[in-house]
C-alpha cells in the first residue's frame, strides 16, 4: 500500500452461506503475512452495539415495528463507525467485517420490503459516506443454506426464524445490489471453503499491492 490508510473488507450472505468460516481464514492469512486486522461483527462490535444486537435478536420482540429494526440497525452502525472502523483505517488495519449495510439493504429494503433510496439514504448518514474497498458476497441457495444450519447450536433467533421464502428475497436483494456495485465480488458458496479462499486470498492481495 502507497499510503498508511488501512483497507476495508466486508462480508456479505444469508445465514449459513460461510461467511464466518472465510473471515477466520482471512483473517489468519493476512496475520500471519504481518498486517494488523480488526475484526467486526455488525450489528455488535462496541458496548453500545452489543446493546442494540440483543435488542434486535431477542425473540420476545416479536411486535418490533421494522422502521424500528432499521434504525437500530444504523444506530449499531453509526457507533461502530466512529468508534472502530474509521480509527482503525486510519491506523492501517485491515477492517474485516461480517455484514455491513448492503444487509440492510438486502434484508429490511428488498426482503422486508421498505423504501430502498431512504435505506440508502440512511446507510450512507449513519456511515459518514464510508464504503467498503471489497464486498464479498457469498451466494449460496436457500435450500443449501438451511441444510448447513441443521444441527447447529444455540437455537433460532428473532431474524432467523423467518422462512426460506423471506431469505430467496434476501438472496435476489443481494443480487440486485451486486449488479449496481463494482466493489462487490461474488462468490460461488456451493464450492469446497478452500477453493472460495484461494479466491478471496487472489483479490485481497491484488487490491492491497495495487
Ligand atoms: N464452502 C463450504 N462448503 C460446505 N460447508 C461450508 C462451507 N463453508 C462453510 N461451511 C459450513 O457451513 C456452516 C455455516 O458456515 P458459516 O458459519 O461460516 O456461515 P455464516 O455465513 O457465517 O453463517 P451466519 O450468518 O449464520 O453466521 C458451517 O457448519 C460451516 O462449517
Ligand atoms: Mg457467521
Amino acid at each position: 500500500m502507497s499510503d498508511k490508510r488501512g483497507l476495508f473488507i466486508t462480508f456479505e450472505g444469508i445465514d449459513g452461506s460461510g461467511k464466518s468460516t472465510q473471515i477466520r481464514r482471512l483473517r489468519d492469512f493476512l496475520e500471519t503475512n504481518g498486517h494488523s486486522v480488526e475484526l467486526i461483527r455488525e450489528p455488535g462490535g462496541t458496548a453500545i452495539g452489543e446493546k442494540i444486537r440483543s435488542l434486535l435478536l431477542d425473540k420476545s420482540n416479536g411486535e418490533m415495528s421494522f422502521e424500528t429494526e432499521l434504525l437500530l440497525y444504523e444506530a449499531a452502525r453509526a457507533q461502530i463507525v466512529n468508534e472502530k472502523i474509521v480509527p482503525s483505517i486510519r491506523a492501517g488495519k485491515v477492517v474485516v467485517c461480517d455484514r455491513f449495510f448492503d444487509s440492510t439493504t438486502a434484508y429490511q429494503g428488498y426482503a422486508r420490503g421498505l423504501d430502498l433510496s431512504e435505506i440508502n439514504r440512511l446507510n450512507r448518514w449513519a456511515t459518514g459516506g464510508l464504503e467498503p474497498d471489497i464486498t464479498f458476497l457469498m451466494d449460496l441457495p436457500v435450500t443449501e443454506a438451511m441444510k448447513r444450519m441443521v444441527g447447529r447450536s444455540g437455537g433460532s433467533d428473532r431474524l432467523e426464524v423467518e422462512g426460506s421464502d423471506f431469505m430467496e428475497k434476501v438472496r435476489e436483494g443481494y443480487l440486485a445490489i451486486l449488479t449496481r456495485n463494482p466493489r462487490m465480488i461474488l462468490l460461488d458458496a456451493t464450492d469446497s471453503a478452500d477453493t472460495i479462499f484461494q479466491k478471496v486470498q487472489r483479490i485481497v492481495w491484488e487490491v492491497m499491492n495495487k
